[in-house]
């Protein structure tokens, strides 16, 4: 146990040193393996560079905790002259190990003599608050002193000899030189790796059970954990698992498995009980059957059997039996009841015997039985009071019973004993018989009831008058009591007095017997404003009196449909009677700005009143001015209205636009599209000129301050016809107006000039596009007459269509062309010809042919046209434009080849 002190925790564990004592003083199974060594230092050091130095190359400062390792440690180390420091020193006024951090105790001091005395000054840095150890010294080896911390002494350290993995399951133990392992429970071994264990066999499978083993080390080794289980309806003896333990012996023995057990039920007083129970009385499985006795009924549970089930309870709660008992017929009024027993026990068999108290009599069975099902073999009885019947009531009678003062107050039947009963007939009836009876026991009348008889009146009385007629009715026998005689007139009469004539109680008609007259009317009145004229034929206002009612002028009939009234039979005018109502114009007021005047308040416009009619500023009446009322009620003209002044709507002149707008400052929506004060302003198209005032304004009363302007096409220059040339104008707008178009052409042997050939027009600015045109006459070259020779042209100007011919003097032939023509080319037709000198032989013929010469020049243009006739068809056309190119022939040598 001593070793136990010699402890120290392997580095890095972290059990506590108390927990590692009590291990150890547990278990103390010790095995040495390592040890663990002292060191001291080669010089010497104070107390805190000595730990730090033990630190550094060991593990700590020693730290003794018994004296075997005192003595070790004085036996082995070698004697130093300051001695060796350990690690413990004085914190906070307690001497404590360093290494630990806990306090010396008392039994592990090992001071030496007369230590530790502190001698130095307490709390001041000389305090004896380290421990030296002396080593080897003469006196008190081994024991320790308090001295100086400051003091360089030889450090004692030592190295640990316990490691992480040096045992298994336990504790590493340090112990001098060495280490021993302390086992956990269930463990062995060197190094504690051995776990303890348990019989396997020893687990046995109960019946309708199961086992079910957990291993926490090994196959049912210690901790092993065996978890037992049973079927359904089946609970453990025992409901803890078995569990292995240190000394390889389990917990428990095994439990067996027993059927679940329900709460024993009893048999129900009244009934019985059936059981079934195939596993043990009440045990799971068990089936019971509840049956009740007669007289009883089963409660407190549904019929089916009980069952116990698996949770050990039973599947429904235990029926009860209950006796039936019948209700208790006692309570009817005066009804006696005696029964076999009492009132609360009346059960299967019990019996009922009835009676009623006196005046009354049982209504129904004497005496019943309690039957099994809770109900009585018969109807409970009643009592009912004795009576006598209902009496007859005697027709045209009354009756009236009652009972004696003396009598109780309220019985139970209409008649009862006792009762009296009085007669007494309707007016005009006389009683016979006993007009009293009372009702005897046991309920029968002292007499039978008596009768009545109408009383009669005398029919001679009934008379009937003039115009008149009677109709009687009877209600009880001919002219018997209440017999009425009802009298009517004739259409137009009416009786004197309407109600009918009565036979009375007294046997006496209640009245005369009345007369007819004639109906009369209301008397009627002349209308205001009208007359009335009545013809009255059975006195005034009487029936079939016919009255005519007319209304004067200005007045008009109202109040009734009919002019003509008569008095009816009924005694009522067919008709109400008429008024004469004034006739009376509506009001001519309303129309917006009309203002009117009128001779009459509004209510009072009647025949012959009249207004007149202005309108406010700016509109001007549309209408009559003045108005009369007329007979009928109708304005003798229609009412008039008031318009807005306004112009007429300005004329737009052709080719121009008009634009009109209203000054900003006057007012916004006018109702006519050209109120006052609307200016207007005008525009003409292109090519067109204002003829007018550009402008002018709608004034009061409604006329334009200028009539609107026109708008008239620009106008050119007229242009004339060119000399040699035509013009030919087109002309939209007028005559040489604005767009007018000339088209120019010069005439055959003319010439255009002074312009290009295309047409003029008129343009806006008015003047025309172009300059106009004109003709010259085309000039064919002047001709001289040939040497020898005459020349004779029929126009002294060479222009178109000149003839040049040709004659030589005598002696002389002309050669070439006897005839030239200026073509509207401006070309001769041909060469001017020559005069040749001619033989004498010749010279008649030429003279002969220069005799004919003038007329030859006069004929030779017609021969020329017949010959070109001739030979149109072969040679030329003469309307071709080729003609210039044949010039014509001239045949000077025969005249007959010319015809
Ligand atoms: C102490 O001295 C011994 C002997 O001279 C030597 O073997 C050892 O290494 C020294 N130890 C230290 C820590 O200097
Ligand atoms: C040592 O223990 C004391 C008192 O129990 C405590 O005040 C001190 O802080 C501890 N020192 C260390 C280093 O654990
Ligand atoms: C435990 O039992 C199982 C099955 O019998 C076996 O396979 C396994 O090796 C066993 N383990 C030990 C540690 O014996
Ligand atoms: C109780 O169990 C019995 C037998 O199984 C069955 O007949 C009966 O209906 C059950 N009763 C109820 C209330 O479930
Ligand atoms: C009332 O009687 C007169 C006379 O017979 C007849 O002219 C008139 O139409 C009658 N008026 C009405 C509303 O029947
Ligand atoms: C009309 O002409 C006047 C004066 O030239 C001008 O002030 C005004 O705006 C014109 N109104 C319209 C609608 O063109
Ligand atoms: C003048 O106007 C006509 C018709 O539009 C046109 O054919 C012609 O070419 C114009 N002449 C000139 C010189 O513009």
């Amino acid at each position: 146990m001593e070793f136990c002190f010699g402890l120290f925790p392997t580095r890095g564990s972290k059990i506590s040193w108390i927990s590692q004592m009590l291990l150890c003083s547990m278990l103390c199974m010790w095995t040495t393996v390592e040890s663990w060594s002292y060191f001291y230092s080669n010089t010497t050091m104070d107390w805190e560079h000595a730990r730090s130095w033990c630190r550094k190359h060991y593990t700590d400062m020693v730290a003794i905790q018994n004296q075997d390792e005192i003595g070790h440690l004085n036996a082995w180390l070698p004697r130093q002259r300051n001695y060796y420091w350990i690690g413990i020193r004085k914190i906070n006024d307690d001497w404590t190990w360093v290494g630990t951090n806990k306090t010396l105790t008392a039994e592990a001091s090992s001071w030496a003599e007369g230590e530790p005395n502190n001698r130095k000054q307490k709390g001041s840095r000389e305090s004896e608050d380290c421990v030296e150890m002396y080593i080897k010294r003469e006196t008190q080896p081994g024991k320790w002193n308090d001295e100086r911390c400051g003091k360089k002494k030889t450090a004692l350290c030592f190295a640990a000899a316990c490691k992480n993995d040096s045992c298994g399951y336990g504790d590493c133990v340090e112990t001098i030189n060495s280490h021993t392992c302390a086992c956990f429970e269930g463990f062995y071994g060197e190094k504690c790796e051995k776990v303890v264990k348990c019989d396997k066999e020893k687990v046995t499978v109960p019946y309708k059970g199961s086992v079910k083993c957990t291993h926490k080390y090994g196959n049912f080794s210690f901790d092993s954990s065996c978890e037992y289980s049973c079927e359904e309806g089946y609970e453990l003896s025992m409901s803890r698992p078995l569990r292995c333990t240190g000394s390889k012996e389990w917990s428990d023995q095994p439990p067996t498995c027993e059927a679940v057990q329900c709460p024993e039920l009893s048999r129900p007083e009244g009934g019985s009980m059936d059981c079934f129970a195939p596993l043990g009385p009440s045990r799971y499985q068990t089936t019971c059957v509840f049956a009740c006795d007669e007289g009883f009924i089963q409660a407190g549970s549904s019929s089916d059997p009980l069952q116990c089930e698996a949770s050990g309870r039973w599947n429904a709660t235990q029926p009860s039996c209950v006796a039936i008992t019948c209700q208790n017929p006692e309570g009817a009024p005066h009804l006696i009841t005696t029964c076999s027993r009492s009132s609360s026990e009346l059960r299967l068999g019990s019996t009922c015997s009835f009676d009623c108290g006196a005046g009354f009599v049982l209504q129904g069975a004497d005496n019943v039985q309690c039957s099994g099902d809770g109900r009585w073999s018969r109807a409970i009885p009643t009592c009912k009071e004795m009576e006598c019947p209902a009496p007859e009531i005697p027709s045209s009678g009354r009756i009236f019973c009652s009972l004696p003062l003396s009598s109780s107050a309220s019985p139970e039947t209409p008649h009862p004993l006792g009762m009296v009963c009085n007669f007494t007939c309707d007016e005009g009836h006389e009683l016979e018989g006993a007009p009293s009876m009372e009702c005897d026991h046991p309920g029968q009348w002292t007499s039978s009831p008596p009768t009545c008889t109408v009383v009669k009146c005398d029919r001679e009385e009934v008379t009937v008058p003039y115009k008149g007629s009677v109709n009687c009715s009877h209600k009880y026998g001919n002219f018997s009591f209440d017999s009425s005689c009802e009298y009517s007139c004739e259409e137009g009469y009416e009786l004197s007095m309407s109600r009918p004539l009565r036979c009375t109680g007294s046997k006496e008609w209640s009245d005369q017997p009345p007369t007819c007259e004639a109906v009369q009317c209301l008397e009627l009145s002349r209308p205001e404003g009208g007359s009335m004229d009545c013809f009255a034929p059975l006195g005034p206002s009487r029936y079939q009196t016919t009255c005519v009612f007319a209304c004067d002028e200005g007045f008009v009939q109202a109040g009734s449909s009919s002019d003509t009234l008569q008095c009816e039979a009924s005694g009522r005018w067919n008709a109400t009677q008429p008024s004469c109502v004034a006739i009376t114009c509506q009001n001519p007021e309303g129309a917006p700005h009309l203002i009117n005047t009128c001779s009459s308040s509004s209510s009072e416009l009647r025949l012959g009143s009249t207004c007149s009619f202005d309108c406010g500023a700016g509109f001007v009446l549309q209408g009559a001015d003045t108005v009369q009322c007329a007979g009928d009620g109708r304005w003798s003209r229609t009412i008039p209205t008031c318009k807005e002044m306004e112009c007429p709507a300005p004329e737009i002149p052709s080719s121009g636009r008009i634009f009109c707008s209203l000054p900003l400052s006057s007012s916004a929506s006018p109702e006519t599209p050209h109120p006052l004060g609307m200016v207007c302003n005008f525009t003409c198209d292109e090519g067109h000129e204002l003829e007018g005032a550009p402008s002018m304004e709608c004034d009061h009363p409604g006329q334009w301050t200028s009539s609107p302007p026109t708008c008239t096409a620009v106008q050119c220059l007229e242009l004339t016809r060119p000399e040699g040339g035509s013009m030919d104008c087109f002309a939209p707008l007028g005559p040489s107006r604005y767009q007018t178009t000339c088209v120019f052409a010069c005439d055959e042997g003319f010439v255009q000039a002074g312009s290009s050939s295309d047409p003029l027009q008129c343009e806006a600015s008015g003047r025309w596009n172009a300059t106009q045109p004109s003709c010259v006459a085309l000039r064919c070259p002047s001709l001289e007459a040939p040497e020898n020779g005459h020349i004779n042209c029929s126009n002294s100007d060479p222009v178109f269509n000149t003839q040049c011919s040709f004659t030589c003097t005598p002696e002389y032939s002309l050669d070439g062309h006897e005839l030239l023509n200026c073509d509207r080319h401006g070309n001769w037709t041909g060469e001017r010809p020559t005069c040749q000198a001619s033989p004498s032989k010749l010279s008649a013929i030429t003279s002969g042919v220069a005799a004919g010469g003038a007329l030859l020049s006069g004929l030779s243009l017609a021969f020329w046209i017949l010959k070109r006739l001739k030979l149109r068809k072969d040679t030329f056309e003469l309307s071709s434009n080729s003609d210039i190119e044949a010039p014509p022939q001239v045949y000077k040598n025969s005249l007959d080849s010319l015809i």
